[in-house]
């Protein structure tokens, strides 16, 4: 969830691009990239409606409910007071643009990310073409430290003569994840064995699907992107980061999170 709704910002942040005429030839690509994330940190605490980016520090839904179905699985049920927290608490630890190779790199941490909220869901789970009863109620309370995104592109040309991204290459890290969820239909014991079972699952999860990021990345995420700047320079990706940052600075977002 956090995942996805990360990416998207990033998409919406990267549909309004457009070329512009304004010479910021003085500012090299990878400041741009710089400026241009420091000024996320700064305006996603207030969102920016003429960009349709949403309030996403903190990230809260108050109610959704949701009706899943798929073959034996069934899944009625809702979230409610969803608060997620820390997405602009970034830190870019070190971030930099070759002009001569025309790859950039760059490692880029979220200290803590916090979720907390409550679910609600009943119906059938399909196991191995076996429908099982669920029924959870359960508050969340769960949080990641140190989420870290190490990785590396370089600049090829599109079709139409404008940028596209090759040898993609990303790798990121939880150093641990913290989970305090509580399900009121389960006891002590049974919350406890949830909780240690979801902490190792994400861990493990987290290094099995290490290799498989670059493959879904390439399949869902660089397609769009390349789409959005084959029709543009460097210069003109430059600028676009450099006129998107103080579009947001001069926002003027004074909400401290
Ligand atoms: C969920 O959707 C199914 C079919 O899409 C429908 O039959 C069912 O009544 C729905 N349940 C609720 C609680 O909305
Ligand atoms: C969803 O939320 C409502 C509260 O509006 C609650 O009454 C309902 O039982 C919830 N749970 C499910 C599984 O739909
Ligand atoms: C980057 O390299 C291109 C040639 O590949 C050159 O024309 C351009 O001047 C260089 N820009 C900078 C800022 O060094």
């Amino acid at each position: 969830m956090i995942a996805k709704s990360f990416i998207l910002v990033l998409l919406v942040a990267a549909a309004s691009a457009t070329p512009v005429t304004q010479d910021n030839s003085m500012i090299g690509y990878s400041d741009a990239v710089g400026m241009f994330l420091q000024a996320w940190q700064k305006i996603i605490p207030c969102g920016f409606a003429a960009e349709n980016l949403p309030v996403l520090a903190p990230f809260t839904v108050d109610f959704q409910a949701f009706n899943y179905s798929n073959g034996n699985t069934n899944l009625v049920g809702n979230v409610s007071n969803i608060r997620i927290s820390g997405l602009n608490n970034f830190q870019i630890l070190s971030g930099g643009y070759d002009n001569s190779t025309q790859r950039a790199h760059f490692d880029v941490i979220f200290p803590q990310l916090q979720i907390l909220g409550a679910y609600e869901l009943e119906g059938t789970f399909a196991v191995g073409g076996l429908p099982l009863p669920v029924r959870q109620n359960v508050l969340l309370n769960k949080k990641l430290i140190d989420w870290r995104f190490v990785g590396e592109y370089k600049f090829a040309e599109s079709n139409s003569n404008g940028l596209r991204i090759s040898d993609f290459d990303l790798k990121y890290f939880v150093a641990d994840v913290q989970s305090d969820h509580w399900d009121k239909y389960l006891d002590v014991a049974a919350n406890n064995f949830v909780n240690n079972f979801i902490e190792s699952f994400s861990m493990l999860f987290t290094e099995e699907i290490q290799p498989y990021v670059n493959t879904l990345f390439s399949m869902f995420v660089l397609p769009t992107i390349n789409d959005l700047i084959s029709e543009l320079d460097l210069t003109q990706l430059t600028n676009y980061f450099v006129m998107q940052a103080e579009m947001w600075n001069n926002a003027g977002c004074a909400v401290q999170v």
